[in-house]
């Protein structure tokens, strides 16, 4: 799973693909290579670690290009070192080949080349494909990665460069994306895996559908369909965004997207409240008024953070709009029996609009015929073509792999589709009101936990040498402990689960000892004197607790060894206060450990295979 960027044209292909790898590093930071032409030999360079080290190493160099193609990895066939990194070549080292995906028969695939003869030099799926592409070789490149193609399972986008064909990139792609961008006269062709990549080019661009192989050479691009029958393809302009990569005085990109929240949340309320203060408006729902009303059913998809929004946005949908509501695991949905009525309302929800299991959510669904409202960060990105209207978070950019801003922008973008779709139905007037004097009031609160950040410093602090936690709610802070616990587990390596609290008497209760500290989010107050009799019990097993309660909640001050109070809130919009005070907790106790933050081992910032 990886970024791929190629570039052919006038500019100096190192500097092109450099800056290409760099926007596309949030795929994968394994590792990251190179490889190019220079006076007809094929040359390749890759380095351990992030794009930045690569850099280092090729400025080092005197390199004067043809053409390039480059690569990010995030490591799935063998592990993140220099001999699995990518590109990839054939024994006889005439072909150098980048990959994003899984190739699923490449052990078979492997077994029998091995058989024939052929000496492999990595663990990798991918090396493969540029093995079988090299045994097919007979002078025709394009026949050669045809003949490969029929022979792959999986889904997969590949570039890939021959020293005989010394201006010709060839790229093909299935169930994986990838953009050709081009200028008007040619001069210069891109491929990438995301066209934001595109950034400080005018370029006309296409995607490439299943098995359709492009030939970009330096004044022509040439694509051939899965029979390799000669097509035309149709072209968009595509205004990828320039990017500020500046922390802003911030020690790290998380804490500044922590901090930016009383503005993003702000910024959805500002573009989808309707002016009559008691409503929303969404004119990019796909659907008439009458489908609206015929709406019997919210099922959300979605990923980790982008997942435990949905989760909440299902008790709003069912308290506010009475609509019965579920939100899958999308890896999990995907290999489910599809029981979907025609009057559902699907929302896939995806802060990258990159995550290959929400896709493959969102297609599994619309081959039912119902159509998928996206809700998505980022323009341009994949899920923003394939549903049928898609609703823009408008966060910013989000660097840190950890998600934050995007996870309160996704909530209050779901509060005011559940508010819209009650309007529409049973909710009066004066409650449409209510909710969203309520709404308006959540950046303020949020501003009030971020001025307090220094208390949840100490905390974490105190509870920073543990190494096992345990996160307890209930109802909408159920969701909240789950993402509480993830942030801890992504950013400090530590042990974290989290439970519903009445759960827990059914088992978990044997963990808890002195060692293991309970987080308890008692924010829900319609469940806040269950909670009580929850944290007693574990209190009476020996877990030191930290309490995080709305601001005068009574009884916790004499049960938790420490306690945070919160700005109140109603409980369906209380996640929005919570879960900033659970961000900031992680936070700190990565600080004190010392972890790469916004960069966390093993994990990248859109996972692009399943
Ligand atoms: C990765 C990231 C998570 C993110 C998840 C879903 O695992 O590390 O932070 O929540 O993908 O991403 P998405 O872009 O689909 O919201």
């Amino acid at each position: 799973m990886c970024g791929i960027f190629g570039y052919i044209g006038k500019k100096d292909p190192l500097k092109v693909c450099m800056q290409g790898l760099k926007l596309l590093e949030y795929r994968g930071y394994d590792s990251a290579g190179i490889a190019a032409l220079q006076k007809g030999e094929l040359i390749t360079i890759k380095e351990v670690g992030k794009v930045s080290i690569l850099e280092e190493q090729v400025n080092q160099l005197d390199l004067q290009l043809d053409l390039a193609i480059a690569h990010t990895r995030w490591a799935t066939h063998g592990k993140p070192c220099k001999k699995n990194a990518h590109p990839h070549s054939d024994a006889q080292s005439c072909i150098a080949l980048i990959h994003n995906g899984i190739i699923e028969n490449f052990a078979s695939l492997r077994s029998k080349l091995e058989k024939k003869g052929v000496a492999f030099a990595s663990e990798t799926d991918t090396e493969v494909i540029a093995q079988l592409i090299a045994d097919h070789y007979k002078g025709d490149l394009l026949s050669s990665v045809h003949t490969t193609l029929s022979e792959l399972k999986g889904s997969f986008a590949i570039a890939l460069i021959h020293k005989n064909h010394p201006d010709t990139i060839v790229a093909t792609s299935r169930d994986n994306p990838l953009a050709i961008g081009f200028s008007n006269d040619l001069s210069e062709t891109i491929i990438s895996s995301d066209p934001n990549a595109f950034l400080g080019h005018n370029l006309n661009v296409f995607y490439l559908k299943d098995d359709e192989i492009a030939l970009v050479g330096r004044d022509s691009i040439e694509i051939y369909d899965k029979r390799k029958k000669k097509i035309e393809k149709k072209t968009e302009k595509i205004q990828a965004e320039s990017i500020s990569f500046s922390k802003e005085g911030f020690e790290h990109y998380l804490l500044k997207e922590i901090c930016e929240q009383p503005f993003t949340v702000q910024k959805v309320l500002v573009e989808n409240l309707a002016e009559n203060g008691t409503d929303a408006h969404f004119p990019q729902l796909p659907f008439s008024s009458r489908e609206l009303k015929k709406i019997d059913r919210v099922l959300i998809v979605g990923c980790g953070t982008s997942w435990h929004a949905g989760s909440i946005a299902v008790s709003l949908f069912e308290e506010m709009a009475k609509i019965p509501a579920s939100c899958e695991i999308a890896s999990e949905f995907r290999y489910k029996p599809p029981l979907l009525s025609s009057n559902t309302l699907a929302i896939a929800i995806s802060q990258s609009g990159e995550t290959a299991d929400t896709l493959g959510a969102v297609r599994k669904i619309r081959e039912r015929g119902i159509k998928v409202v996206g809700i998505c960060n980022v323009k341009n990105s994949s899920l923003t073509r394939e549903v049928d209207g898609c609703i823009y978070l408008h966060a910013g950019p989000e660097f840190s792999v950890c998600s934050t801003k995007a996870f309160t922008s996704q909530l209050t973008l779901l509060s005011l589709i559940a508010l819209f779709l009650a309007r529409s139905r049973k909710m009066s007037e004066e409650e449409g009101e209510v909710f969203v004097s309520e709404l308006k009031k959540i950046p303020q609160k949020i501003d009030e936990v971020l001025k307090r950040s220094s208390e949840i410093e100490l905390l974490a602090k105190k509870y920073s040498h543990f190494q096992n936690f345990f996160f307890l709610g209930r109802r909408m802070m159920f969701p909240i402990c789950q993402e509480a616990a993830l942030k801890l587990k992504e950013i400090s390596y530590l042990n974290a689960c989290a439970y519903p609290a009445g759960e827990m008497k059914h088992g978990p209760i044997a963990l808890i000892s002195p060692t293991l500290p309970v987080i308890a989010f008692c924010q829900n107050e319609q469940t806040y004197e269950k909670m009580i009799s929850n944290i007693m019990e574990v209190k009476a097993r020996g877990a030191p607790i930290l309490a995080f309660a709305s601001q005068g909640a009574k009884g916790l001050s004499s049960i938790a060894d420490d306690l945070f109070f919160l700005p109140s809130c109603p409980d369906l919009l209380s996640p929005l206060i919570s879960t900033v005070a659970g961000q900031l907790f992680a936070y700190f106790i990565a600080k004190v450990i010392g972890t790469d933050i916004d960069k966390p081992r093993n994990l990248a910032k859109s996972v692009t295979v399943e």
